[in-house]
């Protein structure tokens, strides 16, 4: 009798223990993290990402990348954003040259340190204004999750080995998303946020010019499309940028699927999604959806799922004052 009052105890012990240890793992990412501590937080970062888009446009791009660039790197704990006086930091590191939009950011922060002082992060900033931008584009738009804390290291090494590269295979490209607990599906569904913004030719000159280094293209890319890129793209060009989505860069829409589909995708880890037989069939499915409903819910869910990579919260890191230096 005795023993067997013993093991009850235990199992509820182990009960309890198993429901703290469950409750610690998912630790307090939730819709309206906000709703006690600063009730506006989104609408002030809606209110000040509206006067944004309405001068600059072109910035709903850069800043929906710099989420993306933020959470492959010790986790969506915006240190993306820290500065350093030597230049060792992340962003003085070649993948994330071409970032921009540090400034709305801390704009964005600015109006928040006014009216909830040391209580938003600069994570959630990153995470609220990627569902702006793509909500402000006449994408779709969900109920971001907040309660991420910021981080304080920031390593030059680390996003050579996190980001993938545009050259990247598909066997790359699924290891580096499932390295994040990313699915095939959030690769092929996530990749479509090139419907926005612009890239570098450096980004994919060498498919036009150098391809295995003997003068010659890549022949996954559409010849005609060749020609008219080498018009745009001189060989050898750091400076100029193409649209990725050609008369389309500030909507958010499935035109992604159509250029992946037509091979007119500017990067190779774009064509890379056509060597794979469940992202080539998403691809041709969303190329030819006569709306973007089935990509706009799935682009949602991805996103929510790519804020959630390695997030800090409860008592880790700490809410940064300023956002490009730890407190
Ligand atoms: C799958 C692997 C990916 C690779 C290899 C990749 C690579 C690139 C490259 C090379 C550029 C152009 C940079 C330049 O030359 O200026 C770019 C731009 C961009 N990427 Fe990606 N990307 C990937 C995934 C993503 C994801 C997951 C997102 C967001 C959810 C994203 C959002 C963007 C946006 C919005 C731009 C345009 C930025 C601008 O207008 O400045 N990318 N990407």
């Amino acid at each position: 009798m005795d023993s067997l009052k013993l093991s009850s105890g235990l199992i509820f012990i182990h009960l309890v223990l198993l429901a703290f240890v469950f409750n610690s793992a998912n630790a307090q990412l939730k819709v309206g993290f906000y709703k006690d501590t600063c009730p506006k937080a989104e609408a002030i970062v809606k209110r000040v990402m509206d006067q944004v888009l309405k001068v600059a446009p072109s910035l709903s791009g850069p800043l929906l990348r710099l989420h993306f660039h933020d959470c492959f790197v010790r986790g969506c704990d915006a240190s993306i954003l820290l500065n350093s006086s030597t230049g060792q930091a992340e962003k003085d590191s070649p993948p994330n040259l071409s970032l921009r939009g540090y400034q709305v950011i801390d704009r964005v922060k600015a109006a928040l340190e006014k009216n909830c002082p040391g209580v938003v992060s600069c994570a959630d900033i990153l995470a609220i204004v990627a569902r702006d931008v793509t909500a402000a584009t006449l994408g779709p738009s969900w109920r971001v999750e907040t309660g991420r804390r910021d981080g304080r290291v920031s390593n030059f090494s680390e996003p050579l080995t996190n980001l993938p590269p545009f050259f990247a295979n598909i066997s790359q490209l699924l290891t580096q998303f499932r390295s994040k607990n990313l699915s095939k599906k959030d690769l092929v569904v996530l990749s479509g946020a090139h419907t926005l913004g612009t890239s570098h030719c450096s980004s994919f000159d060498s498919r036009l010019y150098n391809f295995t280094g003997k003068g010659d293209t890549d022949p996954t890319l559409d010849s005609e499309y060749i020609t008219r890129l080498k018009k745009i793209c001189k060989a050898g060009d750091q400076i100029t940028l193409v649209e990725m989505d050609p008369g389309g860069v500030r909507t958010f829409d499935n035109s992604y699927y159509k250029l992946v589909a037509n091979r007119r995708a500017l990067f190779q880890s774009d064509a890379a999604l056509l060597d794979n037989n469940y992202t080539k069939a998403y691809v041709k499915l969303q190329s030819v959806a006569t709306d973007g409903s089935t990509f706009f819910k799935d682009f949602g869910v991805s996103m929510r799922k790519m804020g959630r990579v390695e997030v800090l919260t409860g008592k880790a890191g700490e809410i940064r004052k300023v956002c490009s230096k730890v407190n």
